[in-house]
């Protein structure tokens, strides 16, 4: 059985008397440990995978199991708890939260769990290492550079050691370096700590650090490249 399985995945919104669908009768497995890149036009439904496979949307109709669980049948509250415990979710504006130091911002996640203060604070260290930004551990946000702050946005979504790491366009922000590093540390984190990571991206050069590429549009797999042919795009 697939890590991830969607099955005629379809998430649909009213907008007055039309309907939009964003997501068209998805098929899709991910196995276990894979690293998967996701492209396509704006609007075809990128976002919303990913929210959904993260369990912060709920689908309209089909199915979707992750690790044996049908998230469609998870309660609001049972899917919040399932997603803290599984899901590392990386954007691309980083989204740390100003007022709290990148050890804070990492600790953030840690709270929801049960854990006591010296556990979380080696958690966070361990993470903020990992991301080698552990000396910059009590710098805010904004004295932080993009890629900087990435690191520790990478750092608060992996704290939790979650099953799935998604990331929607974790390198759109970042100039060419600051981007080829994150994309260093992303294909560490899959190869050392063989984390299964969906990741969205509009850069061919970007996708093909991933194992395999999925095109999305309007809202159906359109087509699927290896690590060797996305590299060719
Ligand atoms: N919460 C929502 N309410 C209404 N429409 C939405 C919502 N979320 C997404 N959409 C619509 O679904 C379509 C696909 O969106 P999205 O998944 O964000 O595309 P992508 O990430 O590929 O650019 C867009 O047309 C968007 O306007
Ligand atoms: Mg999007």
């Amino acid at each position: 059985m697939a890590l991830i399985e969607c099955r005629g995945l379809t998430r649909e919104y009213k907008k007055g008397d039309n309907i939009i669908r964003p997501l068209d009768g998805l098929d899709l497995d991910v196995e276990r440990g894979e690293f998967v890149a996701l492209m396509g036009p704006s609007g075809s439904g990128k976002t919303t995978l990913l929210n959904l496979v993260a369990g912060i949307d709920s689908p309209t109709r089909g199915e979707l199991t992750v690790d044996g669980v049908a998230l469609g049948s998870l309660s609001r509250n049972k899917l919040a708890a399932w997603r803290a415990q599984h899901v590392g979710y990386v954007f691309q504006l980083y989204n740390l939260v100003p007022v709290l130091t990148a050890y804070e911002n990492v600790e953030l996640p840690l709270l929801l769990h049960a854990l006591s203060r010296r556990e979380r604070h080696g958690r966070v260290m361990t993470a903020l290492q990992r991301v080698g930004i552990a000396d910059r551990h009590d710098h805010y946000p904004r004295q932080l550079s993009g890629g900087q702050e990435q690191r520790v946005a990478i750092a608060r979504a992996v704290v939790t050691d979650p099953t799935i790491l998604v990331g929607d366009e974790p390198t759109g922000d970042l100039d060419a370096s600051a981007a080829e590093a994150v994309m260093a540390l992303l294909g560490e984190l899959h190869d050392d700590l063989g984390k299964t990571i969906i990741m969205v991206t509009h850069d061919p050069k970007t996708a093909a650090c991933a194992e395999r590429t999925l095109h999305l549009e309007k809202g159906r797999l359109v087509r699927e490249a290896g690590a060797m042919e996305g590299a060719a795009v």
